[in-house]
């Protein structure tokens, strides 16, 4: 099901901005994740008119309710035609069973599902202390992947450098889709636990989500190209 390759975060705020971005990639056309900030701003519309533009589609929305709004919410994606969508473990193998059959299409296909475990932005102590979770965080992130893996879904999202734990854990067929990757010569931004392309290949992610590195680079298609290299060795 996973074939492993390089996703832009266009993390942009409105259609015409990220339209007018991804109209600068002439050859390969990249595998687009659209998030909160560009759905919320843009709707369903900008899904369409990327996937008409000739990309493949990562919509980042996180979902997190109960069984039945969420099993309701993902037919509605399906229907989007996007490739790879997403939940928060934490909403239970339940709701992730209910979002698994929601996604899936009569004909029997649909989009890759992952789920998020802990958030990169969310430590140990804040996990003691406001979730009342006394386990350590990779015990939560394992526990949660392995929910995710007992309620039928494809994989996780993970730091690339969990990424090498995640499939001995969990076998290599359990995708892992990373954030968090910087050219070793550029600047880490507000991402703590990053790695390059390169190093990504190595340890085992299945798909890296790349924004600012390419988004904001002075020549976002060389920066394209210099992550495909990197990590697909193209
Ligand atoms: O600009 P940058 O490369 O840091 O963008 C990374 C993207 O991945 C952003 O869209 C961010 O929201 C997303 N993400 C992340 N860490 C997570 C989950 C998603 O950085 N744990």
């Amino acid at each position: 099901m996973s074939e492993r390759d390089v996703i832009i975060a266009c993390d942009f705020s409105g259609a015409d901005e990220t339209m007018a971005f991804l109209g600068q990639f002439k050859g390969r056309k990249p595998f687009v994740k659209i998030g909160m900030e560009l759905y919320y701003s843009a709707g369903p519309d900008i899904v369409k008119r990327i996937k008409a533009a000739g990309h493949k589609i990562f919509l980042d929305l996180k979902l997190h309710d109960i069984p039945n709004t969420v099993k309701k919410t993902m037919k509605v994606l399906s229907g989007l035609d996007v490739d790879m969508t997403n939940l928060h473990a934490a909403g239970t193998k339940a709701m992730m069973e209910a979002a698994l059959e929601g996604l899936t299409r009569p004909d029997g296909t649909r989009p890759i599902l992952i789920a998020v475990t802990q958030l990169t932005s969310t430590d140990e102590e804040r996990m003691r202390n406001e979730l009342l979770i006394n386990a350590t965080l990779e015990e939560t992130v394992l526990k949660y992947a392995q929910n995710t893996k007992e309620a039928g879904l494809d994989g996780i999202v993970c730091s690339p450098l969990e990424a090498g734990m995640v499939k001995e854990k969990l076998g290599k067929e359990f995708v892992t889709v990373t954030p968090g990757v910087r050219f070793a010569d550029s600047a880490g931004d507000d991402q703590r636990r990053i790695t390059t392309p390169e190093r990504a290949r190595e340890i085992g992610s299945d798909y890296i989500v790349v924004g600012r590195p390419i988004t904001q680079a002075e020549d976002p298609v060389a920066a394209y190209e210099r992550c495909v290299k990197g990590f697909l060795g193209e």
